[in-house]
């Protein structure tokens, strides 16, 4: 759009998103990973820019294009994004959608892992990852507005308010990714926003519109706190 005159309230305001799932090698030809398409984390990136902050994007391996008008800095490993997010810190607005793999091999090998006949399957000891949310949730420069995603399969509001106060977040963004609702990969989602002044449910919506509605509602905290 060359003339593009819309309100731009996030005007001066700098924001972290993190997208996408992360990637965990085992080996250099393999690795473990969560699913997770990106669309929902690039969406919310592309939303804010829109309204007028400078994002940085940092993004596990996705298949799907850097948002226009937005910084973006591929990741591989989730040790790998908690370091490009603290580098991007301060900022005044922090967004963690990525689908971080909460475990990472220990011991990963530098050579291909080798099938030997009649031998049984290497096993795979697993440590946990950093929280790159929790990190930047209780961090000496954390950003006046912290939110978090919580994907979960069952009791999505208990589940998601453990999370915003464990994690330091002012919202956590729930939604419900059981395997029925089609919402891992798919273009549709339905979310709950849990916060300290209660519960918000949104209907139904494509996710470019919840990312809409979500960067609006951001634009709307940040002017309260101005
Ligand atoms: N998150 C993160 N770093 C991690 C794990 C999670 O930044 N190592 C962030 C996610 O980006 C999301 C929020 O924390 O914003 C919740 O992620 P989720 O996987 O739902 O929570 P966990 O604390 O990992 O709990 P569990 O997977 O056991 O439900
Ligand atoms: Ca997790």
């Amino acid at each position: 759009r060359l003339l593009d005159d819309r309100p731009k309230p996030l005007a001066g305001k700098t924001a972290i998103v993190t997208s996408g799932p992360t990637h965990e090698p085992i080996d250099p030809v393999r690795y473990i990973a969560n699913r997770s398409s990106g669309k929902q984390g690039h969406a919310i990136a592309a939303a804010l820019a829109e309204l007028g902050a400078a994002v940085n994007l940092v993004s596990g391996p996705v298949a799907i294009p850097d948002p226009v008008g937005v910084e973006t800095t591929h990741v591989e490993s989730a040790r790998d994004m908690l370091d490009a997010v603290t580098k991007s810190l301060p900022a005044d607005i922090a967004v963690m959608v990525a689908a971080v793999a909460d475990w990472r091999v220990d011991g990963q090998s530098d050579q291909k892992i080798k099938k030997a006949p009649g031998e049984s399957p290497p096993p795979l000891l697993l440590t946990e990852n950093p929280d790159i949310l929790k990190t930047v949730g209780h961090h000496d420069k954390r950003p006046k507005l912290v939110v978090g995603f919580a994907a979960e399969t069952q009791n999505l509001e208990d589940n998601a308010r453990g999370k915003l106060e464990r994690k330091g977040a002012d919202w956590i963004v729930a939604n419900d990714v059981s395997p029925e609702t089609g919402i891992m990969g798919g273009d549709r989602n339905r979310v709950r926003i849990v916060s300290h002044d209660g519960v918000e449910d949104w209907e139904d919506m494509d996710k470019q519109a919840v990312a809409r509605r979500l960067a609006q509602k951001i634009a709307t905290a940040v002017d309260a706190s101005r």
